[in-house]
């Protein structure tokens, strides 16, 4: 086990330099687009251009703890957010995407507040983190991309980590992973105004390819657990619901204030001390256990799925290390389960998928991804599937909602590394 803490002293950044011939064709092909779009809508200089990929996350088990300080286990996987930007000293940030209108701009020494449903509140956010703590005065002008539908996949922290890194970059700061997890969280609890945990930006920093994550975010201990020889070969199927709609305003924070209503009540009931602002995971578990039946059915129910998915996450490690895909699979659909059914966080979209993939041969375990509102499930898959788990999801999903089926997608995707600058 590694904690954050040692990775301080051990000197290690985010800044891995990585040399652009590392990259798969298809993102050296997206980013040799980008740089150039830099240089066309900025009039860069193409040697000051410079690239951060950052992946996108997925997390098999633990979903919905780490708000809680629980257990969590994730993966990057190889799509991503890629951010070409070369620094201006105008003190600017000027930003383009390929997958959203218009031009964001606006000046570091008067960043202005969070507007709704905009894409440049990512990049604010990241400069409002970086001010809180650092002297930043060098902009950047960036052109961005992603390659995936928005909801589950974390594409908020992929994007904040980018702008962080960028500028980061332009204004010649080092900063360590564990201060940029906390920089990130900045964007997200306070900027933006999710009280999610750091399960995101913390798989989206800290994995590399072929191994899982786990981390305790109660602890920040963290792990990389290798593929074991054993296991067979495997790779993730994400399915695109067709709705996409930001975390706020779904359930999210409501979920969040229940949880922390049952820390707070059973805390109570069992005469502990109740802090601030109280999370399940500062109530022991037989705490829980003795006084469930006194709690309110809704927030039995939330306090339920937090400690039945820590210990998934637990068993999941196990099989994980003996190569049991079909154990770690069962948990996975377990996991999704307590979703629907204690942690009550699909919509009926999800739900249709993550049944549907649920009854597909090739499928070891499938969950909605990320919070499970809105977006995409998972699916752990056997490759040679593949073709077979596409052609069933996109024929039984379109029955179901045939209002989506214009916009359902099917991908698969494998493990990758963490974001990196380039
Ligand atoms: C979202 C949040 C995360 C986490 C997941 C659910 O992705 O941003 O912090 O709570 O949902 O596990």
């Amino acid at each position: 086990m590694v904690s954050l803490t040692s990775q301080i002293e051990a000197g290690k950044t985010a800044f891995d330099i990585l040399d652009l011939r590392s990259l798969s064709e298809r993102d050296r092909r997206r980013a040799e687009r980008l740089v150039q779009e830099v240089v066309h809508r900025f009039g860069a200089r193409e040697e000051d251009v410079r690239l951060v990929r950052s992946p996108y996350r997925i997390a098999p088990l633990g979903a919905h703890v780490d708000h809680q300080l629980g257990r969590v286990t994730g993966v990057a996987i190889d799509r991503s957010t890629l951010l070409a930007f070369a620094p201006n000293f105008s003190g600017r940030v000027r930003l383009e995407s390929l997958n959203f209108p218009g031009r964001v701009e606006f000046d570091l020494r008067e960043i202005p507040p969070k507007k709704d449903g905009d894409w440049g509140n990512y990049a604010r956010g990241a400069a409002l983190a970086l001010q809180e703590h650092y002297r930043i005065e060098v902009g950047i002008d960036g052109v961005l991309e992603g390659n995936m539908p928005i909801g589950g996949l974390s594409s908020s922290a992929s994007v904040g980590l980018a702008y962080l890194l960028a500028l980061e970059y332009a204004n010649g700061l080092k900063i360590l992973v564990k201060d940029n997890i906390s920089l990130d969280r900045f964007i997200e609890n306070v900027y933006i105004g999710l009280n999610n945990g750091i399960l995101d930006q913390s798989a989206i920093l800290l994995s590399r390819r072929g191994k899982l994550m786990y981390l305790d975010t109660a602890t920040e201990d963290y792990d990389l657990y290798e593929v074991p020889q054993v296991m067979p070969d495997f790779e993730f199927v994400v399915v695109y619901s067709g709705v996409s709609k930001g975390l706020v305003g779904t359930g999210y924070n409501r979920r969040v204030a229940e949880c922390e209503e049952a820390a707070r009540l059973l805390l109570q009931k069992a005469g502990l001390p109740v802090p601030g602002r109280p999370k399940l995971r500062h109530v022991p578990e037989e705490v829980f256990e003795q006084y469930l039946d006194q709690l309110p059915d809704v927030l039995a129910r939330r306090a339920r799925h937090f400690y039945t998915e820590n210990q998934r996450v637990r068993e999941g490690l196990e099989f994980w290390q003996r190569g049991d895909l079909e154990s770690f699979g069962r948990l996975m659909n377990a996991s999704g389960r307590s979703s629907i059914r204690d942690y009550e966080s699909g919509s009926p979209p999800l739900i249709a998928i993550y049944e549907i993939l649920t009854e597909t041969d090739g499928v070891f375990g499938a969950r909605f991804s990320g919070a499970g509102f809105r977006g995409n499930c998972i699916g752990l898959v056997d490759p040679a599937y593949r073709e077979a788990i596409r052609v069933r999801v996109l024929e039984e999903y379109p029955k179901r909602f045939p209002e989506y089926a214009d916009k359902v997608a099917v991908d698969f995707c494998s493990t990758d590394d963490g974001v990196r600058l380039l």
